[in-house]
């Protein structure tokens, strides 16, 4: 009998696959850092039972129509925008994903940002090793504060929770901006449910933390952007594509918000000549929300676990209900 295929689009540790190799054939792009390229993510999937994917494979139609013997994706990441999950379903595949595993360490990060972009501590750390200070002086990169100000969250699920909760410690007041209530965040953080329009105009630190679908793509747009204080910081951790990165750009620039801490961007990697990266006032990263070693391990075993359940003939541990 004919073995399940199961297609790892990056290169994972070895000792991670164990699991699979007793039952599967397993084979995997052997790089850490490139994608897999297109056409060989399609001939690979044309034979492939499972496929462990990353958020940067594109499985459109396309692929799912050259996938003939495919049963399961499991993407390694808690957003799935990479993913057309109703296509998959309609042809009997299962989508998984990885939340919970990652939420306090995305979490981490989110407020890690927020910090460094309010405190500027990339600029700080930059000076100092460049041999560019001088000596103390009394405004030399003063920032802003964080305690007691007003953080606003848009998309309160569990990260927008942890990151709540983050926020409770530095005293500041919170907000929250999602598609339904949630009055446990309520109840349990003192979370202030607000309209979209509230929530920009009044938080001192608007953080980003929606998925990325056809509501939210493009809703920081420069209106979002006008009515936000001129001290606001834009803090985003979702996905590059709910942002209209030009008028982020014109925003900071013309000085209607204050900075911008950016873990996700429309086009990734981020050109090194992107207009958003000769501001001062923006900290950038390379999408690492989830990226602590303990996590990315933790969601990698997850994903091997949801391809086993499934084609063992079970359910997945995690999987995407749209
Ligand atoms: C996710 O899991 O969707 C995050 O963006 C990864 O850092």
């Amino acid at each position: 009998m004919r073995k399940p295929y199961v297609f790892i689009t990056r290169k994972i540790s070895r000792e991670a696959l164990k699991g699979l190799n007793e039952s599967f054939v397993v084979n995997m792009w052997e790089y850490e850092e490139q994608p897999v390229p297109r056409d060989i993510l399609l001939e690979e999937a044309a034979k492939a039972d499972a496929l462990l994917t990353m958020l940067s494979d594109k499985v459109d139609l396309e692929l799912l129509d050259a996938a003939r013997n495919l049963k399961v994706i499991a993407n390694l990441a808690v957003g799935y925008d990479n993913i057309d999950v109703a296509a998959a379903i309609e042809r009997g595949v299962t989508v998984c994903n990885t939340p919970d595993i990652l939420t306090d360490t995305t979490a981490d990060l989110a407020f890690a940002l927020l910090m460094a972009t309010a405190r500027r501590i990339v600029e700080a750390a930059e000076i100092v090793k460049a041999g560019k200070w001088t000596g103390w002086s009394p405004l030399l990169l003063a920032g802003h504060d964080i305690h007691h100000k007003t953080i606003g969250i848009v998309g309160m699920g569990k990260i927008g929770e942890t990151v709540a909760k983050r926020a409770t410690g530095f005293d500041m007041e919170i907000l929250y901006h999602n598609r339904s209530r949630n009055t446990e965040a309520e109840e349990r953080l003192g979370a202030r449910y607000t309209s979209f329009e509230e929530l920009i105009t009044t938080a001192d630190f608007i953080v980003c933390l929606t998925p990325l679908t056809d509501e939210t793509a493009g809703m920081f747009n420069k209106e979002a952007f006008q009515k936000m204080k001129q001290s606001a910081i834009f803090i985003n951790v979702s996905r590059g594509a709910v942002v209209d990165e030009d008028a982020l750009f014109e925003a900071l620039v013309k000085g209607e918000i204050a900075g911008a801490g950016l873990d996700v961007f429309k086009q990734e990697p981020i050109g090194s000549d992107h207009p958003l990266l000769t501001l001062p006032n923006v900290v950038a990263l390379p999408h690492i929300g989830s990226a602590s070693a303990e996590t990315r391990q933790g969601m990698i075993m997850l994903c091997i676990e949801n391809i086993a359940r499934v084609l063992y003939g079970g359910q997945p541990k995690t999987i995407v209900n749209p």
